[in-house]
C-alpha cells in the first residue's frame, strides 16, 4: 500500500475518532457566528414523555434552547429508548449522554448516602417534600454537595419530583401481614429491600423497562410506583388492587455530566443552571395534577381496585419501618441526617 494511501486512512481515522469525541463531549461543532460553538445535550430517561418527569424534561428543553438562541440543542429520548436503567449511568459518566434524571434510588451503587430519599414514609404528604428537601436542610445536603458524585463527573442541578408511592399487587394489602410472602420489584436500594423485610415481603430490584411484563408474566406479585407511573406504564391491567399508601418518594436528580457543563462557555451554563431551576418549578406545579389525573384513568379503566387506609392502618405499616429501618441505615446515610430527619418527626 502506498505511502499517500496510508496517510489518507490515518487522516479519516482520526477525523472519526475526533468526531465521536466531540460527540460524547455533547460538542456540535465550533466556529458559529461570534465564535462561540454550538452544544448538543442528549438527555435520556426511562418514563413516558406524559409523565411528570417527561413533562419536565420537554420543559427544560424548550427553556435552554430559547435562552439560547438556539446555541443548545436538547434531544430528549424517553421510555429507555437511548439508554435504560442498566446503562445509563455509564453513559453519563462517559459522556455518551450529557443529561439523565434518575430516581435517586438508582444512584444507590454510586452513591448509597442518597438513599436517604428513599426512607419509607419520609414524607407525610406531598406538600412537605419541597421543605425537606430544599437545599440547607439533612437531606438537600446529602444530594447537592455529594461527594460521591463530583468524584464521578457528575453534577445534581436539581431535584424533580413524581410525588409519593403507592403499593400495586393481585392482592388486598392494608395490613403488613397482608404483604407477607409477596415478592416485589424494587428499584436497586438496600433500603427499599429492608422496607418489605420489615413488612415481611420479598423483593426484586428490576429494570424499570421490565417491571409491567414481570407482573404480567407473575414473575413478581407487585410493585411500588406513583399513579402517573403506574398508569402510563398500564401496570393497573395487570395488578387487581391498588393501596393508597403514600409510603415511599420518587424524586428525580437532574443531572450533568461535569466535564461538558464545564466546557461550556459561562453565559451558557447560566441558562443550564436557570432552565433547571425553572423547569423544577414547573416541575413541581404538573406533578400533583398529573398523578390525579392518572389516578382517576385508573379508575376508570376499573381494573384495579384502590384501597385506602385508616389512621390505624397507616400506622401498622408505619411502626414496622420507622425508626428500624430508618435506624439500620444510619451509616450509609449519615447518623447526623437521620436523626434531624427523626426529630422532625417527633422522634418516629
Ligand atoms: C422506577 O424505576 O420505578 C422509577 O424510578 C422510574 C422513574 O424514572 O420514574
Amino acid at each position: 500500500m502506498s505511502g499517500s494511501v496510508w496517510r489518507r486512512r490515518a487522516l479519516v481515522a482520526v477525523v472519526l475518532m475526533m468526531t465521536s469525541v466531540l460527540a460524547g463531549c455533547g460538542l456540535r461543532g465550533a466556529g458559529q457566528p461570534g465564535g462561540a460553538g454550538s452544544f448538543t445535550i442528549r438527555f435520556s430517561h426511562v418514563v413516558t414523555p406524559s409523565t411528570p418527569k417527561g413533562q419536565a424534561a420537554t420543559k427544560f428543553k424548550e427553556l435552554v434552547e430559547q435562552r439560547s438562541a438556539g446555541r443548545i440543542h436538547v434531544e430528549v429520548y424517553p421510555n429507555s429508548e437511548l439508554y435504560g436503567d442498566g446503562n445509563e449511568m455509564q453513559a453519563l459518566q462517559s459522556g455518551a449522554v450529557q443529561m439523565l434524571a434518575p430516581a435517586s434510588a438508582k444512584f444507590t451503587t454510586i452513591a448509597p448516602a442518597l438513599q436517604v430519599l428513599d426512607l419509607p414514609f419520609l414524607f407525610g404528604s406531598v406538600q412537605e417534600i419541597p421543605k425537606v428537601v430544599a437545599r440547607d436542610t439533612a437531606a438537600g445536603r446529602a444530594i447537592f454537595e455529594s461527594q460521591e458524585l463530583a468524584k464521578r463527573n457528575i453534577r445534581a442541578l436539581e431535584l424533580w419530583d413524581n410525588g409519593l408511592k403507592q403499593l400495586s399487587s393481585n392482592r388486598p394489602m392494608t395490613t403488613p401481614a397482608d404483604l407477607t410472602g409477596l415478592r416485589f420489584r424494587i428499584q436497586p436500594s438496600d433500603v427499599l429491600r429492608s422496607q418489605f423485610e420489615a413488612w415481611g415481603a420479598r423483593s426484586t430490584p428490576l429494570a424499570f423497562a421490565e417491571v409491567y411484563s414481570a407482573l404480567q408474566q407473575g414473575l413478581i406479585d407487585g410493585q411500588e410506583n406513583p399513579y402517573s407511573n403506574i398508569s402510563s406504564q398500564k401496570m393497573h391491567t395487570v395488578q387487581r388492587y391498588i393501596t393508597e399508601s403514600d409510603h415511599g418518594y420518587i424524586g428525580y436528580l437532574l443531572t450533568i455530566n461535569e466535564k461538558f457543563f464545564a466546557g461550556l462557555p459561562p453565559d451558557l451554563q447560566r441558562v443550564v443552571l436557570d432552565s433547571a431551576r425553572d423547569s423544577a418549578a414547573y416541575n413541581r406545579q404538573v406533578s400533583e395534577r398529573l398523578n390525579a389525573e392518572a389516578k382517576r384513568t385508573i379508575q376508570q379503566a376499573h381494573t384495579t381496585e384502590i384501597l385506602t387506609l385508616t389512621p390505624e392502618q397507616r400506622r401498622a405499616l408505619t411502626d414496622a419501618v420507622i425508626p428500624s429501618v430508618w435506624r439500620q441505615y444510619e451509616n450509609v446515610i449519615g447518623k447526623d441526617i437521620v436523626e434531624e430527619l427523626l426529630a422532625r418527626r417527633g422522634g418516629r
